[in-house]
């Protein structure tokens, strides 16, 4: 693959598809990571005199504007990062963009609106894809892809648009997937691998293929009532995907052939609704329960204490972690105990540490910890997931060209 530094960019105009995907919140940023992520590409494309167009997508709007999904906020940030303005073009590649590019001087930033707000950016059809990338295309000299969190997606401005244009990979792909690279290859083991979030069929993929290659898989967050339920748990109201379950038998009975350790939750913390992530209203029935005494009509809402000690105590000697996945509702401070666990184990051990996915790199910086002080916090939650999973992703391949 080329490098930036293979490019010939001053006086150029450089499309950089970055993933500010950020999470908002009435439509202020919540966590800024993934733009800072990209802002290093960016800087050094602008130091070196190029006219920098950058592009992403922000959520899932519906092949139309919807302004609930604007760029707008996304672009006063990243002026902000970068220490310079930044243009914001209204459209993609409507009169906005064409004017917004064709005013930018060497050296100058400007940020498109939404990818997703064209209905050619997605498409199943190659042809329909294909007229957006054209159009794309027509705004740029150059293309770099950096948006790491959006490679697994065969979209338009990541996989047509680079077979349009001379191109490279930007600086932030090149170091997530050198990082991926470590957790594929030679690894050093433990290899503990923790997994969380709301759907097992998420993760099925990658617990297929870690069957093969790690030592131990804590499994937390709301997937783990599934492994309950399978077990022949009660979980009363708790997440369950019942279509899973017999996915699950078979992954932990393959666990137990190939020796490697399903840890699942001994205890957990209930409540009978979901906590109001907004306000943090104190929650009235907060109870901890064993993991095999759930009421009927209570959830599982986070892991309860015993299981943080014993989630602790099995990453503690390991020498490889990759995490995807918060293990509870954190964005509530009751519910936020267990992910906090985690996050601290992993500081605690001398693992190379990988946190990986939007979410619980979410989590991890929304809780107050030191980023720095993780082995590597990934930018793509899908993205490295599907890379674990040994897929071929889209716009690695559309760059390797
Ligand atoms: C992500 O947040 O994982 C990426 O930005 C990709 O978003 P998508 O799942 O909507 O394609």
């Amino acid at each position: 693959m080329k490098t930036i530094e293979d490019l010939d960019v001053a006086g150029r105009r450089v499309f950089v598809r970055a993933d500010l995907n950020v999470p908002l919140s009435d439509g202020t940023i919540t966590d800024d990571g993934r733009i800072r992520a990209v802002a290093p590409t960016i800087a050094k494309l602008v130091e070196r005199g190029a006219k920098v167009v950058v592009a992403s997508h922000l959520g899932r709007p519906k092949g139309a504007p919807d302004p609930q999904f604007s760029l707008a906020p996304v672009a006063a940030r990243l002026g902000e990062v970068l220490g310079r303005p930044v243009a914001f073009a209204t459209d993609t590649v409507g009169e906005s963009a064409k004017a917004t590019v064709a005013a930018l001087a060497d050296g100058e930033v400007t940020l498109l609106e939404n990818l997703r707000f064209n209905a050619g950016e997605t498409s199943k059809d190659d042809a329909e894809r294909r007229a957006f990338a054209e159009q794309l295309a027509a705004l740029a000299d150059l293309y770099v892809g950096d948006g790491f969190g959006a490679v697994h997606r065969k979209h338009a401005s990541v996989f047509d648009l680079p077979a349009l244009l001379p191109h490279a990979v930007g600086d932030l792909i090149a170091a997530e997937v050198d990082v991926l690279k470590r957790l594929t290859e030679e690894v050093e083991r433990p290899y503990v691998v923790v997994l969380g979030g709301s759907k097992v069929s998420d993760k099925v993929g990658v617990i297929d293929n870690l069957l093969g290659k790690a030592d131990r898989i804590l499994i937390g967050g709301g997937m783990a009532y599934t492994f309950l339920y399978a077990l022949g748990h009660e979980v009363g109201i708790s997440l369950l995907q019942k279509d899973q379950v017999p996915t699950v038998l078979e992954y932990l009975e393959r666990g137990k052939q190939n020796g490697v350790e399903f840890v699942l939750p001994v205890d957990v913390a209930i409540s009978a609704s979901f906590p109001d992530t907004k306000t943090h209203k104190p929650v009235e029935d907060f109870e901890v329960v064993d993991a095999d005494r759930i009421p009927a009509d209570k959830e599982g809402l986070d892991i309860g204490p015993k299981t943080r000690e014993l989630f602790a105590a099995k990453l503690a000697d390991a020498r490889t972690v990759f995490w995807n996945g918060p293990v509870g509702v954190f964005e509530h401070p009751a519910f936020a105990e267990g992910t906090k666990a985690v996050a601290q184990a992993l500081l605690d051990s001398d693992a190379f540490s990988v946190v990986g996915g939007g979410d619980s790199a979410a989590a991890v910086r929304i809780l107050g910890f030191d980023e720095t002080k993780f082995g590597h916090i990934s930018t793509g939650g899908g993205a490295s997931l599907e890379y674990l999973e040994g897929k071929t992703l889209p716009g690695l391949a559309a760059l390797e060209g």
